[in-house]
């Protein structure tokens, strides 16, 4: 097929929407492909399980941040979503960086358009900026510092008390860090279409049907929820937990593509998966799940989509990311 039938494919759907023998062991194709281009996976914990078996690394935002800022491949296809290959672009710009569907975006990073938040910024020059890593790379060039869940506080705890911050975009994130860290910063008003739908009433009650269980949740969750939790973590703060804690039982206020892992490190233990305010018994995110073993396959074969940013972009983003890896790096927090 030639490129440019290939390019528009991906312009039109995000993805290389062409036919795969149905008879191919896909999971044998990747590896085989992987070899031969070396190339790396990096999933995100959200994604398809069978997606996770195949990656070379599975993490969370600031393990595969330092999984691409330290991998010595050609090429990283990255099973997660738009900023989280960015961010691998970013750190790797020498590196071909691929995304299985290049639609896989997210609803908290599109809250939060660079522009508007460029006027927004305006009316608080002296403080500094932190942004969740989930934004576009483009708002990260408007960033003093980035941070993921697994190092937000310590982030805002680097910051001398006397200085203001914004906090972008999650402003369920911010409430949550201003508890904990006992700060007052300025808060955009973003949220994840995922975590923000949980259903405190349909987690109480299923609270009473495990009395036994611990409630473990993620931090970009309404204030309403995180009461309820014993625990509160990234998506590797939670699996860590859920290994070391002696309980048996568990209900999990996070994507459920997370679970996967928590068996596979857990057998014998019971993983419930929190319910959202709809029908549905489990709460998926529609961007992560964009990404199938199909279109890993496809993006392998013939190295698309890619993700390509401009040399000033990531120049003026890398700035906020090596920010985070250094506070990370000096509080301990290594994959
Ligand atoms: P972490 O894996 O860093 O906890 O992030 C969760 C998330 O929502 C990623 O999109
Ligand atoms: Fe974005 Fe939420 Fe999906 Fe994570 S779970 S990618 S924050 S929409």
């Amino acid at each position: 097929m030639e490129m440019m039938t290939k390019q528009h494919l991906v312009q039109q759907n995000g993805f290389l929407d062409i036919e795969v023998d149905p008879s191919l062991d896909l999971s044998s194709e990747i590896i085989k492909l992987k070899k031969e281009k070396k190339a790396v996976i990096l999933a995100h914990y959200y994604q398809e399980s069978e997606i996770q078996d195949i990656a070379d690394f599975v993490g969370d935002s600031l393990q595969l941040s330092q999984a691409a800022a330290k991998t010595e491949a050609d090429m990283i296809a990255f099973a997660g979503v738009h900023f989280m290959a960015e961010t691998a672009k970013i750190l790797s710009p020498q590196k071909k960086v691929l995304i299985p569907d290049l639609k896989a975006g997210c609803s908290l990073s599109d809250s939060c358009p660079a522009p508007l938040f460029a006027k927004f910024k305006e009316k608080y020059p002296d403080h500094i900026v932190v942004s969740y890593v989930n934004c576009s790379a483009e708002l990260k060039t408007l960033t003093d510092i980035c941070c993921t869940s697994s190092n937000a506080v310590h982030v805002i705890n680097s910051i001398p008390k006397d200085r203001g911050i914004i906090f972008a975009p999650d402003k369920n994130l911010g409430a949550y860090l201003e508890k904990t860290t006992g700060r007052n910063m300025v808060l955009w008003n973003g949220a994840c279409m995922v975590h923000e739908i949980f259903s405190r009433e349909r987690i109480v009650k299923l609270m009473h049907r495990h009395p036994e269980a611990k409630v473990i949740a993620h931090p970009e969750c309404e204030e309403a929820v995180l009461q309820l939790a014993d625990y509160i973590g990234s998506t590797s703060g939670l699996l860590n937990y859920t290994i070391k804690s002696e309980a048996k039982e568990f209900i999990v206020v996070t994507e459920a593509g997370i679970l996967h892992q928590m068996q596979k490190a857990n057998p014998g233990k019971d993983f419930i998966p929190a319910p959202p305010n709809n029908h549905c018994s489990c709460n998926e995110c529609p961007h992560m799940k964009r990404n199938t073993l199909e279109k890993l396959y496809l993006c392998l074969k013939y190295e698309i989509p890619e993700i390509n940013l401009s040399e000033k972009v990531i120049t003026d983003a890398r700035t906020c990311i090596n920010r985070m890896l250094e506070i990370s790096d000096k509080a301990g927090l290594k994959i």
